[in-house]
């Protein structure tokens, strides 16, 4: 028998012994839904732990484990679990009735709150989820521009939508180029339409998204991205030229900040000192409740407007839109959000980067470490990552071995793994403690799945 089906075997037969009541959620699940999920991202092998409660910076699930939370439902709760300032404004809500068909103070004091903190935002619409904040989005910039096509960079991730699931994990055979990516559906179901409409483009690449641009520009709506794509970082200088093009040929720039709207007040705009014309919002801002949003300048958002002479030209609206739980929660996690809580979000994020990169080094492992301000992520591969090709070449299987052999020692990282508010130095110290066994632990098998990596 190899190291990996040895170790990972050891590993596993202990998670299966340390979360029997979740298997059997888990049995049970299979029954109701298809896959036995409803959202593919909290799905992993051999069957998820069934999460019971949250309190700070802690999460127990079904088994009675207890986890130092380092996902924070990936990346919502940035005060962590149950924040008495949050809960006091859900309970006071509550109080009142939770929802309505009208609108609520509340949705404009948040809104408030947006524009006062975000570059580009001087308006702002809500919706339930990111998902249909990217959506309305690129409706917003179509209607605007009056045209439709637009380009997204390979590998980004903007949340469950036609137009948008094209080229996020294409396969090597479906890939195609790297510098002329294929348009690859994300999922059966998308028409070709839609997909005629979407351009691909490496992320990072300033020359194909100038090329890009210039061919299309008589159709294209807007260019969307992510300005910390999946845990890295633009290249320096790659943001600002993307602005220039973007705006000599008259294309909005649409940002997803529904993940990276974390890293400052005012977001990766304004860490990266990179306004574009409309930026998608969600996680955060709803305090730990579903919500979307999306902000503009007032001249873009007129399209919703009676302003327009011809009236509005897009029509928006949703039931549980400006949802008032969402509502006060968010304001109440960004009232709470002073400029030291980002200070020791930003050193506690740092010191799990260089706690991880010493224990990778200490192991002569060679995989390093991303991430900026409170994210942190062990990149399985020597390469730089700067976009989705290089991003592919770090081993998946290593990345989620370290995760089950950590959820057995009581740490939960998942996707987009981060510190919040509430996280300790303790946190940080047992993550990194349980982190060097792991990596002890696992180094045969990365010796053996991945040679290249082990010096
Ligand atoms: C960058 C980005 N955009 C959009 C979305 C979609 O947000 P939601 O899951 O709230 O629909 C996600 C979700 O993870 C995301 O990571």
């Amino acid at each position: 028998m190899g190291e990996e089906a040895r170790i990972v075997s050891g590993i596993v037969q202990e998670y299966m012994k340390k979360h029997a009541r979740s298997k059997q959620i888990f049995d049970e699940a299979w029954k109701v839904m298809p896959g036995a999920n409803t959202r593919i991202a909290v799905f992993m092998m051999p069957y998820p732990a069934y999460i019971t409660r949250g309190e700070g910076s802690s999460i127990w699930d079904v088994d009675g484990n207890q986890y130092v939370d380092l996902n924070f439902n990936m990346t919502c709760l940035v005060l962590g679990h149950k924040h008495p300032k949050v809960v006091e404004a859900i309970n006071k809500q509550i109080e009142c009735g939770t929802s309505f068909g009208g609108p609520t103070e509340h949705e404009v004091e948040l809104a408030k709150r947006l524009i006062d903190r975000i570059p580009s935002a001087e308006q702002v619409r809500f919706t339930p989820s990111g998902t249909e904040a990217v959506h309305q989005a690129v409706r917003l910039a179509r209607a605007y521009t009056k045209k439709d096509k637009i380009i997204k960079c390979e590998g980004a991730y903007h949340g469950t939508w036609d137009a948008i699931d094209i080229s996020v994990f294409p396969t090597p055979e479906e890939q195609g180029p790297p510098l002329n990516p294929n348009r690859v559906p994300f999922s059966k179901g998308i028409p070709q339409g839609v997909i005629d409409n979407t351009l691909v483009v490496p992320f990072n690449n300033i020359e194909v998204m100038e090329k890009t641009i210039k061919e299309n520009k008589d159709d294209l709506a807007a260019v969307i991205l992510e300005p910390i794509q999946r845990g890295y970082e633009p290249k320096e200088g790659y943001l600002e030229a993307v602005r220039e093009i973007t705006e000599k040929y008259g294309i909005l720039l649409i940002f997803d900040e529904v993940v990276c709207y974390r890293v400052r007040r005012g977001g990766a705009q304004e860490l990266y000192g990179v306004t574009p014309d409309i930026t998608t919002l969600g996680k955060l801002i709803g305090g730990g409740f579903p919500i979307g949003a999306y902000v503009s300048s007032r001249e873009i958002m007129k399209q919703f407007s009676f302003e327009l002479a011809e009236g509005p030209q897009l029509f928006f609206s949703g039931t549980f839109n400006a949802f008032p739980l969402a509502m006060v929660a968010g304001a109440a996690t960004l009232d709470a959000l002073t400029p030291d809580v980002y200070e020791k979000m930003d050193r506690l994020g740092e010191e799990m980067r260089t706690g991880l990169s010493e224990i990778l080094s200490d192991q002569n492992i060679e995989a390093h470490v991303g991430g900026v301000a409170s994210f942190f992520h062990i990149f399985w591969t020597k390469e730089e990552v700067v976009d989705y090709r290089t991003l592919k070449t770090a081993d998946t299987r290593c990345q989620n071995y370290f995760d089950l052999d950590s959820l057995n020692r009581g740490i939960y990282y998942r996707d987009h793994p981060n510190v919040s508010a509430v996280t300790t130095r303790e946190d940080v110290k047992k993550a990194l403690d349980a982190a060097r066994e792991t990596v002890e632990i696992l180094k045969p098998v990365i010796k053996e799945i991945s040679p290249g990596l082990v010096q």
